[in-house]
Formats: structure tokens, C-alpha cells, sequence
């Protein structure tokens, strides 16, 4: 409700695609309300013998450091390269759709194993690629996946069911059910 209630007073509505957050998520970022963030994902995700949490660089970093400090757990950062980029690592080529752009993921071996059990966490969820390829990167990792915390689900766009087909655990903290400009309706509303 607080990230809801900050999302009706600052985020700013584009048109019907993006929402603008840049005053309290992604740009300058406000540490409390993540925090807050942090508690209640790390509330909904309790006991559940998650040893690692995950996130996709960059904006996804803030509430994941928050939501692991609060489980007392590491935090893994996924990186993105280009994708003409080589590397040593085996990457996960993911597409944005927003940005019509594209990536490779990585992430090291030393730090994901079979014996983890991940969360991972991330600013938006739109079409569901960068969930997916973070989520088949860890798979080839070996580790398992305890499921996904988004700050923001613009939920007609169809990440969340494509997750939640797939048997994940899908917790997003702000729904947005319609937008325009200048305009959000949330989907409990
Ligand atoms: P998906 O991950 O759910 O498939 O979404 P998509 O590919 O369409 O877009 C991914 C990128 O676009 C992400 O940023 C995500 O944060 C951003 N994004 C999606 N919808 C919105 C929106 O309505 N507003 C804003 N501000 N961003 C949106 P990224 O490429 O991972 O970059 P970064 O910001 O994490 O560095």
C-alpha cells in the first residue's frame, strides 16, 4: 500500500506503456520506502530456505540489497552486457521489449550452485523476459528458484502470468491494471 500510495503521488504515467518512477526508484532512490520494500518481501518469502537473493542490474539492486539485508542473506547481482560482447561465462540473451534493446545476463559460477535456493527481485514486471532469463541462468547454474518479488507489475502486459504458468511464485507488491497519460489505476482499486 505505501509503495502503491507513492507510486499515485510520484510516478508519472508517459502514456499507456511506461510509468516514470526515476524520483524514488530508479534515478534518485528513496532508502526508507525500500526498506519497507525489503520487509515485506522479506515477510512473504520466510522460511522458505532461500539462501541467495538475486537481481538484474541496475535498478533492480536497491530492493534486493534491502530485501537481503532484511533475510540476512547475499545478494547476487546478474549482469548485463551487450550482446556482441565476449566473455568466458555461459550468458542468457534476454530482449527488452520497453526499450527494444537487447542483453546478455551473466553470472559467475562461483557464487550460484546447486545448493542454492534463490529469490529473485526486481524493479519492474512487464513482459516477463528478464525474469525469465535471470531465471534460466540460475537454472544452468544448478540452483533452484524460490521465486519472484516485483516492486511494480504492469499487469496488462503478460510477465505475470507467463511466471505464474511456469508454477512460479510471483509476488508483486504494486499492481497497475491501466494506464494513460497521466493516469494509473491500481488493480485493487
Ligand atoms: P520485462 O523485463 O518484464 O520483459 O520487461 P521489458 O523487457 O519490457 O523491460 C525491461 C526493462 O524496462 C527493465 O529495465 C524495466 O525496469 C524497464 N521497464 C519496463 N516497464 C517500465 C516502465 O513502465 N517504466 C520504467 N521506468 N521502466 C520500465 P532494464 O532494462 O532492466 O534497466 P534498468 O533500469 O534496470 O537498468
Amino acid at each position: 500500500k505505501e509503495l502503491q500510495e507513492r507510486i499515485k503521488k510520484d510516478g508519472i504515467a508517459v502514456n499507456e506503456d511506461i510509468l516514470k518512477v526515476d524520483s524514488f526508484i530508479n534515478h534518485q532512490v528513496d532508502p526508507v520506502l525500500m526498506q519497507h520494500i525489503g520487509e515485506a518481501f522479506a515477510e512473504h518469502f520466510k522460511d522458505q530456505g532461500i539462501t541467495k537473493v538475486a537481481t538484474i542490474e541496475s535498478s533492480g539492486i536497491a530492493p534486493a540489497l534491502m530485501t537481503a539485508m532484511c533475510m540476512g542473506l547475499p545478494m547476487i547481482i546478474l549482469k548485463k552486457q551487450p550482446s556482441d560482447f565476449k566473455r568466458q561465462s555461459v550468458p542468457e540473451e534476454v530482449t527488452s521489449f520497453t526499450k527494444g534493446t537487447s542483453y546478455e545476463l551473466t553470472l559467475s559460477s562461483k557464487f550460484v550452485s546447486e545448493k542454492d535456493h534463490v529469490l529473485i527481485i526486481d524493479d519492474f514486471l512487464a513482459n516477463g523476459e528478464a525474469a525469465t532469463g535471470a531465471i534460466r541462468l540460475i537454472r544452468k547454474a544448478h540452483a533452484t528458484i524460490a521465486g519472484v518479488g516485483v516492486l511494480i507489475e504492469k499487469a496488462f502486459q503478460p510477465g505475470h502470468e507467463k511466471l505464474v504458468s511456469q508454477g512460479f511464485d510471483v509476488y508483486p507488491l504494486a499492481r497497475i491494471s491501466h494506464m494513460a497519460k497521466d493516469e494509473i489505476e491500481f488493480l485493487e482499486d
